[in-house]
């Protein structure tokens, strides 16, 4: 199976609980590699930007909210089919629908703060992983 790369945020409601090591620990467990990574305050134009998919979604304002209501952590991973694999570590958006042993699962607050986003597709993992990095800082 090839190596391909996928998009990861490390949510506010995990930074603000200082969970930034142990969720990447998960993501590393799960055969994924940080190849790229770096913390930073969205503004609202990113965030309005990054989720323009969701932009006539009800919870669309409150999402943009949340996600400039702190830092997050966001990552280039790498790994065997990547997008399945950390989706798959990740669990579901409703953390009272995820599996045991899954992000969501043991650190999710609610279907809002849940502490990660990843890429649900190869093709949106490149706009995603564009979006956020320069290719020079991707570095394996
Ligand atoms: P994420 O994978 O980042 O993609 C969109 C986000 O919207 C999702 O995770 C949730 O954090 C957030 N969200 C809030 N409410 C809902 C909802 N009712 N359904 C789906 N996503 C929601």
């Amino acid at each position: 199976m090839a190596v391909t790369r996928t998009f990861s945020i490390i949510k506010p409601d995990a930074t603000r609980r200082n969970l930034t090591g142990a969720v990447t620990k998960m993501l590393e467990e799960a055969g994924l590699r940080v190849a790229a990574s770096k913390r930073i305050h969205m503004t609202r134009e990113q965030a309005e930007g990054f989720y323009d998919v969701h932009r006539e979604r009800p919870f669309f304002g409150e999402l943009v909210e949340f996600m400039i209501s702190g830092p997050v952590v966001v990552q280039v991973l790498e790994g065997e089919d990547a997008v399945k694999r950390n989706r798959d570590v990740m669990g579901a958006t409703n953390p009272a629908d995820a599996d045991e042993g899954t992000i969501r699962k043991t650190y999710a607050e609610s279907i809002e703060a849940n502490s990660v986003h990843g890429s649900d597709s190869d093709e949106n993992a490149a706009k995603e992983i564009a979006f956020f990095f320069n290719d020079d800082e991707i570095v394996g």
